[in-house]
């Protein structure tokens, strides 16, 4: 059975979805794996270390996907790509499944079996498949490096005979996976931080990471499966004021609050941004489903009153060679539940992880959220 990884096609997408290491495994599991030439480059895994660990090199995407039975992508293929599939072919990737467009009724019309890796549920068997929270985890990290970069301070204190320095004061947003690496790596460089959430459990993490969390009782809005839901406009009221009482000290911002499937809460807006004082700097890794912060551009990195706003998108591609390889790992355990027996594939529909990532299968549109059930 043959499994192909052709390069991203998305714009500014350096990542790809198997590794050297994943091919291997794959080879073990009696697969057949083909890479498309070029296909790691941006992770730095040359063609010839994909060849060493049993990979078949092909020149593009085409001949790598016409007669895979599986195909590995970490976003959504070109159409022509996904046209090129066989019928019934696996396709498996971070496919946007909040997006519909066309996209999904094209997979269903080529005859695929499609499943969107962002929808693996949140359960214990789950988190080594879990691709939302190994990309969440570096874009924090690297989201505090960029700030600390781009800062025009040090993070930590310093006393020196000419002088002593006071640490810088971070505060994120939001206290999630990338939340929660965000404040770790913004600690271990030595500034003093912050952080506020609308789940009250993520208190507990916040001081366990020796930060400080801001918070009222009257913001608590946990939602399903471990997520946060949307805040009544009361609500968002009463944040507002917080933030706003908040922020206006603070000299760096990190925010990554999301809700499912729906547009990023807006939580600092420009007269919290006027506020704050020239110099410090905002990095919004929401920015792709359209920022915490009203004045977040995606992609751009901006200038209001002083302040530094950093709107990337696509933070773990800026950590490429870690991303990919956790990424790989991510898809590699996932395929395993499906490959009961050597080089065959069993897909047990009535597994919860199944389920609920599966979108398309042979043809249908399946998964609740796309069909018009959902
Ligand atoms: P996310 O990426 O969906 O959102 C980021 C953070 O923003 C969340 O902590 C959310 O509560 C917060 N947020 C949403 N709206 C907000 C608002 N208006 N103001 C402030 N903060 C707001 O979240 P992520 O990183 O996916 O984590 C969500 C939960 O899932 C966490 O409890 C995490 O520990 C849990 N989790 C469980 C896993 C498992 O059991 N397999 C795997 C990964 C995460």
């Amino acid at each position: 059975m043959k499994i192909a990884i052709p390069t991203e096609t998305a714009a500014g997408e350096t990542r790809v979805a198997a590794s050297p290491a994943t091919v291997k495994d794959f080879v073990k599991l009696g697969l057949s794996p083909v890479v498309q030439s070029g296909a790691g480059e941006k992770s730095f895994w040359p063609d010839a270390e994909y060849e060493q660990a049993g990979a078949a090199i092909v020149p593009d995407a085409k001949a790598a996907v016409s007669d895979a039975d599986i195909v590995l992508t970490v976003r959504r293929p070109a159409e022509a790509i996904a046209a090129a599939m066989k019928e019934k072919a696996l396709l498996i990737g971070m496919l946007d499944p909040y997006d519909d467009g066309d996209f999904f009724s094209a997979l269903a019309a080529n005859r695929l079996t499609a499943f969107s890796m962002e929808l693996i549920p949140r359960i214990t068997r789950a988190q080594s498949m879990d691709v939302l929270s190994s990309q969440a985890s570096l874009a924090g990290y690297k989201a505090v490096i960029e700030a600390a970069n781009a800062f025009s301070r040090i993070f930590p204190m310093m006393m020196t005979a000419a002088g002593t320095i006071p640490p810088t004061r971070v505060f994120v947003m939001g206290a999630g996976v990338a939340g929660l690496q965000a404040i770790a790596t913004a600690h271990r460089l030595g500034a003093a931080v912050s952080a506020t959430d609308v789940r009250p459990e993520a208190g507990e993490q916040v001081r366990s990471l020796g930060a400080k969390f801001i918070f009222l009782d009257e913001l608590a809005a946990a939602g399903e499966g471990g997520y946060a839901k949307e805040l009544s406009d009361e609500q968002k009221a009463k944040q507002a004021e917080l933030v706003a009482g908040h922020i206006k000290d603070m000299d760096v911002v990190v925010t990554t609050a999301l809700i499912p499937g729906r547009p990023a809460p807006k939580l600092i807006g420009k007269e919290m941004v006027e506020s704050m004082r020239e110099g410090s700097i905002i990095v919004d890794l929401a920015t792709e489903r359209g920022g915490n912060c009203e004045l977040s551009q995606p992609g751009k990195v901006t200038s209001h009153a002083g302040v530094t706003i950093i709107g990337y998108t696509n933070w773990p591609g800026r950590v490429p060679a870690n991303a990919s390889a956790l990424y790989a790992n991510n898809l590699r355990n996932f395929l395993k539940l499906m490959l009961k027996e050597e080089g065959k594939l069993d897909i047990n529909r009535e597994d919860e992880i199944i389920a609920g990532t599966c979108v398309t299968f042979e043809g249908e549109i399946v998964h609740p959220m796309l069909t018009k059930e959902g």
